[in-house]
């Protein structure tokens, strides 16, 4: 395959017709030829909120707040966030944030650090966020909170696992399930930017896991969700 040098990318758009560059021939084919799989069975709260709106209410909660988040991309998050550098986190080991790693190794090299909020944003997948969960409440200093993006998926494909599509949550809305079952763990979705995890732990809190959970899917989720504990926006403000 050739490969085409990144500063005549941009002058491609313009040459090229927007069907052939990546993704957007998948897009096309998925609206024509799959559209049961494509097909909302639900839709989020329409509302002028968004994650970088509840997550930064959480910072404003703290005095010197530490903040960590796991998979940082385009810094849309990150660079909302008003810390002074030496306390803001930011680990992806593609692109963004200012730690180039895993989120394993993070927490492996940085064993000693604690944080107040952490945003959990990295591998959609049902194994490395129960993993980026389980080490984030050990990291997490007393009256801290979790923050998740995309427990609540829509469609068929924008929960597949592997992705097959732009718009995509995956699989982890399994950890959310697991930790709406989970003892003595303050829970709650936000119903609006493709669902926002919110966390805070008690006493003696266990993350519990559900045997078989890893081999459900869209369908499944259907049911899970009707017992999940979704809240709206304004609800969540006021618990915040
Ligand atoms: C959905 S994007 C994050 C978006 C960002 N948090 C925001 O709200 O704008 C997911 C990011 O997770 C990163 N990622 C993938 N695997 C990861 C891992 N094991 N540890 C940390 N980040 C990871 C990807 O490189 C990608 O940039």
């Amino acid at each position: 395959m050739i490969k085409i040098p990144k500063k005549f990318k941009s002058l491609f758009k313009y040459f090229v017709p927007y069907i052939f560059f990546s993704g957007n021939f998948r897009e096309l084919f998925n609206s024509v030829f799959r559209r049961k799989q494509i097909i909302h069975k639900f839709e989020h709260e329409k509302n002028f909120y968004n994650r970088h709106a509840f997550i930064n209410k959480a910072i404003s909660k703290f005095e010197n707040c530490k903040y960590l988040e796991i998979g940082v991309s385009n810094n849309d998050v990150f660079n909302s966030i008003p810390l002074s550098m030496e306390n803001k986190f930011g680990v992806d080991p593609v692109y963004g944030g200012n730690y180039r790693m895993t989120s394993d190794d993070f927490f492996k090299k940085y064993s000693d650090l604690k944080f107040d909020v952490i945003f959990i944003d990295g591998l959609h997948e049902y194994d490395q966020c129960k993993k980026d969960c389980i080490n984030s409440m050990k990291h997490l200093n007393h009256d801290g909170i979790i923050f998740f993006h995309d427990f609540l998926p829509r469609s068929f494909f924008e929960e597949k696992v592997p992705r097959k599509q732009k718009s995509w949550s995956g699989d982890i809305w399994k950890v959310a399930i697991e930790l709406s079952k989970s003892k003595n763990i303050d829970f709650k979705i936000i119903n609006i930017d493709m669902g926002i995890g919110m966390l805070k732990l008690k006493k003696d809190f266990e993350y519990r896991s559900i045997d078989g959970i890893k081999n459900k899917d869209f369908n499944d989720f259907l049911e899970y969700r009707e017992t999940l504990p979704i809240i709206n926006s304004e609800e969540a403000l006021k618990i915040i």
